[in-house]
């Protein structure tokens, strides 16, 4: 018998692109490969690449130059470009790094085999297209193995805002939601794998819109119809944009016990101007406002952003806008960035804010967050809460899993099993976690 082909994917970037890595992994596994979890040795390597920033993009070149040896060691060995990185740049990609056999986009790789096979045969195998046809639909069957009790479901694609800083549109199209039933059937496919906690992904997913069995459904009627699979426990969506959180889905988080209470809604800046510059389509007010509405619905939601720090033209005065609105809202969780001007954005054409003011704001927004991260996390202690156990923890005995709210949470006890949804009572809080006792 023949060994097995090879194959190591490493994923950058965002949920989106972990999604597409399992989904790959699948696609490859019924040609015949099994995954791996190093490069050495492998005969196909991906790097499933994001774009998002400049760093981000330039880490693929930096992992790159460390693989130079391995075709040496390896000549049946083919490296191939997905994601983000690989739509923006194509045939670029090839011409700075000629080590690289095949370069697939995001909507092309239900083409993977058939791109694989001609790099085998030496061709340089480019697939940037956005096709027609639907590459859910052609993507390999998900196997029935069994899995982890948490998975990410892709219900939506693409964007349609291009907001001024931003290369995701052009990186991944258009806006398209998968059909509805798709979507309940890959759920129930995954929970008879041992799913218990889905996340619904799309790069604008409360934008969806997808067929349903009795017309157009919006988001909100998406979870209510996966709320009553049973055996699915818990539900999220991510990312979310403030314009479309329309009032069924607002209204469907005080109603709905197994979406969980926790909210991704990214507001970016705390300034009407900037906002405005980046093309956001709403005010600080009207995110305020949102907030609040969606805190009389879930009074315990945790809440959580994105923020962009000196943005182009962005004054002193404006960022301090910013920081104002987030000791209004208190976040249980943030994720800080400093612009980074992307090729092909309009805001790539505005003047920059210099350097040393760009890394003094990102440093006082992380001060921020950081504090109230810290905060919301200690005001866990003492309280009930639910947790899905996922796997052991680096202590003996301990097992770790995640609240409802989405802090990682250890506990050491007896007879906890991967999958097991218990209730914990949180005793104390650690820099990013919280240690619970089985109630
Ligand atoms: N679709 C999501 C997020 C997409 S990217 C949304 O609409 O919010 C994730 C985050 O990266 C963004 O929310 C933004 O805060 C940050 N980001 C995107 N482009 C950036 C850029 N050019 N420079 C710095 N941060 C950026
Ligand atoms: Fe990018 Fe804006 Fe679309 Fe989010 S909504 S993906 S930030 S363009
Ligand atoms: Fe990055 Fe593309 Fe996701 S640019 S953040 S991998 S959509």
């Amino acid at each position: 018998m023949t060994e097995p082909k090879k194959l190591f994917i490493k994923t950058y970037g965002c949920q989106m692109n972990v999604y597409d890595s399992e989904r790959m992994a699948e696609t490859m596994g019924a040609q015949g490969y099994v995954q791996t979890d190093t490069a050495e040795g492998a005969d196909l390597i991906l790097l499933n690449t994001c774009h998002i920033r400049e760093r981000a993009a330039e880490k693929v070149y930096h992992e790159l130059g460390r693989m130079r040896g391995l075709k040496a060691e390896n000549p049946n060995l083919k490296i191939g470009i997905t994601g983000c990185v690989a739509q923006a740049e194509g045939a670029e990609i090839l011409a700075r790094a000629p080590m690289v056999d095949l370069v697939v986009g995001p909507q092309a790789y239900h083409r993977l085999p058939e791109l694989e096979a001609r790099a085998r045969s030496g061709e340089k195998a480019i697939d940037t297209d956005f096709p027609e046809e639907d590459k859910f639909e052609h993507l390999a069957e998900r196997p029935k193995a069994k899995r982890g009790p948490a998975a990410f479901l892709t219900v939506q694609e693409g964007c349609d805002k291009f907001c001024a800083f931003c290369v995701v549109p052009y990186t991944r199209g258009a806006e398209v939601s998968r059909p509805a039933e798709r979507v309940l059937k890959e759920a129930r496919d995954l929970v008879e794998r041992g799913v218990r906690d889905i996340t619904l992904l799309g790069q604008n997913v409360n934008a969806y819109h997808g067929v349903g069995f009795d017309g157009d459904w919006g988001l909100a009627r998406l979870l209510r119809e996966l709320a009553k699979v049973d055996g699915l426990e818990r539900l999220r969506y991510t990312t979310s944009h403030p314009r479309d959180m329309d009032d069924d889905l607002i209204a469907a988080h005080g109603d709905l016990d197994k979406l969980m209470p926790y909210l991704h809604l990214p507001v970016q800046s705390g300034s009407d101007r900037i906002l405005k510059r980046m093309n956001r389509g709403h005010t600080a007010e009207d995110y305020l406002r949102l907030i609040e509405r969606l805190r009389d619905a879930r009074p315990d939601l945790l809440l959580s952003s994105d923020f962009i720090a000196a943005f182009p033209e962005e004054t002193e005065a404006e960022f301090e806008e910013t920081l104002d609105l987030i000791r209004t809202v208190n976040f249980g969780m943030a994720y800080t960035f400093k612009y980074s001007s992307r090729p092909g954005t309009p805001a790539a054409e505005r003047p920059d804010v210099a350097d040393e003011i760009g890394d003094d704001r990102l440093r006082r927004l992380q001060i921020l967050c950081t504090s109230q991260q810290r905060a919301a996390q200690e005001n866990m202690v003492g309280k009930e809460v639910g947790v899905l156990f996922e796997k052991p923890g680096r202590q003996p005995g301990q097992f770790v899993g995640k609240s409802d709210h989405l802090h990682a949470v250890h506990v050491t006890a007896e007879g906890i099993a991967p999958g097991d949804l218990r209730r914990v009572r949180v005793t104390a809080s650690g820099t990013n976690s919280l240690a619970a006792d089985l109630l």
